[in-house]
C-alpha cells in the first residue's frame, strides 16, 4: 500500500503509508484510541472516523482533529452490536469513499474469575472479541477488492501472558491475539496488513469506562487512571507513547507491537518453560497481593 516496489513483512510491495489514508478508530474518545486518532491526523491521514459509545467524547476528539485542519467524523457506535458495527463501516464509507486502516481498539475489563456473573462475561466476550469479528466482516470485502488495507488490533500483554486478577480479561485478550494472528495468516498474501498491540499498563480511563458498561458494582481491577497490577513491575506508559509505537509498527508492517519491551522476554520464558513461568506468576501474584 502506498509505495510500490518496497517489500513489506507481509509479502510483496506493501508498505502502509498513512498519508492520505482513511482511518477508523474504535474507542476513539479516550485513552489509547484518542491518542491514535490524534497521531494519525498528525501523520497526514486523509480522514479519521472517531467511533465510540461515548458520543460526547467522540465529538470532542473529532473537533480537536478538525481544529488542527484535518478531516474527522464522530460516530456513536457500540461495536459489540453487529448492527452498530455495520452502520459504522457504512457511514465511514459513505463519508470518505473507503476505509484503508481500522484501529480496532475498543475494549473493557472486569475483575474476578469464574464467579463473575454471566452478563459480565458475555459483555467481555462481546466487546473484547466479537466486536472485532463484526468490524472485520464489514470492512474486509472492500479491502480485499482493492487488495490493500490495514487492521490494527488493541489486545494486551494479557493476551500473550495472563491478567492477574481478571480471568475474563486474560481469556478474551488471548482470543483477540488468536483472531489477529489468524487474519494475518489468512489475508497477508491478499494485501492486508495486520498488527496486534500488546501493552502492559497504560494511563487511561479503562477502569471508569468499563464500569459504565458492566455496572458500577463490578470490580475492574483497574484504577480510574488505568493502572493494572503489572504497573508495579514494569511501569505505566502514556497513551501518546503507545500510539507512537503503533505508528512506527504500521510503517514497518510489524505484526506484534510491544510498547513494554519486557513482554517479549516474558513470552519467551513462558514458551521455553511453562512450568517455571507459571510458578513465577504465582510468586508475582502473591507479592502483589501482599503475600495473601
Ligand atoms: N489501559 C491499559 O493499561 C491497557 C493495557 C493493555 C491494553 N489495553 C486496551 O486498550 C484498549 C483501549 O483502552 P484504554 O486503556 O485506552 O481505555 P479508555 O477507557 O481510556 O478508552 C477506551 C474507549 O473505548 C470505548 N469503548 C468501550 N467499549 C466500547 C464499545 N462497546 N463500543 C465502542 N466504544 C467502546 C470507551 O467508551 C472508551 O472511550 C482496550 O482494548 C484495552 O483493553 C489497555
Amino acid at each position: 500500500m502506498g509505495r510500490p516496489g518496497r517489500a513489506g513483512r507481509h509479502g510483496p510491495a506493501l508498505i502502509m503509508d498513512i498519508q492520505q489514508r482513511v482511518a477508523v478508530v474504535t474507542g476513539g474518545a479516550s485513552g489509547i484510541g484518542r491518542s491514535l486518532c490524534l497521531a494519525l491526523a498528525e501523520q497526514g491521514a486523509a480522514a479519521i472516523v472517531v467511533a465510540d459509545v461515548d458520543a460526547g467524547g467522540a465529538a470532542q476528539v473529532a473537533a480537536t482533529i478538525e481544529a488542527g485542519g484535518h478531516r474527522a467524523l464522530a460516530v456513536t457506535a457500540d461495536v459489540a452490536s453487529a448492527a452498530d458495527a455495520r452502520a459504522l463501516v457504512a457511514r465511514a464509507q459513505d463519508a470518505f469513499g473507503r476505509i484503508d486502516l481500522l484501529c480496532s481498539n475498543a475494549g473493557i475489563i472486569v475483575g474476578g474469575g469464574v464467579e463473575v456473573p454471566d452478563e459480565a462475561w458475555s459483555r467481555m466476550w462481546a466487546v473484547n472479541v466479537q466486536s472485532h469479528v463484526y468490524l472485520a466482516r464489514a470492512i474486509l470485502p472492500g479491502m480485499l477488492a482493492r487488495r490493500e488495507g490495514y487492521l490494527v488490533y488493541t489486545a494486551s500483554a494479557a493476551g500473550l501472558l495472563t491478567q492477574l486478577g481478571s480471568a475474563p480479561y486474560a481469556v478474551t485478550k488471548h482470543a483477540l491475539v488468536a483472531l489477529a494472528e489468524w487474519l494475518y495468516i489468512t489475508y497477508a498474501d491478499q494485501g492486508i496488513g495486520v498488527s496486534c498491540l500488546c501493552p502492559q499498563a497504560v494511563s487511561t480511563n479503562l477502569g471508569a469506562t468499563s464500569r459504565r458498561q458492566v455496572g458500577a458494582d463490578t470490580p475492574t481491577t483497574w484504577s480510574d487512571r488505568g493502572a493494572g497490577p503489572q504497573a508495579a513491575v514494569d511501569g505505566v506508559l502514556t497513551p501518546d507513547q503507545v500510539a507512537a509505537c503503533v505508528i512506527e509498527a504500521i510503517a514497518q508492517e510489524r505484526f506484534l507491537i510491544l510498547p513494554h519491551p519486557e513482554v517479549a522476554t516474558y513470552e519467551r520464558r513462558r514458551a521455553d518453560d511453562r512450568e517455571r513461568w507459571l510458578r513465577g506468576m504465582r510468586r508475582l501474584q502473591a507479592r502483589l497481593s501482599g503475600g495473601r
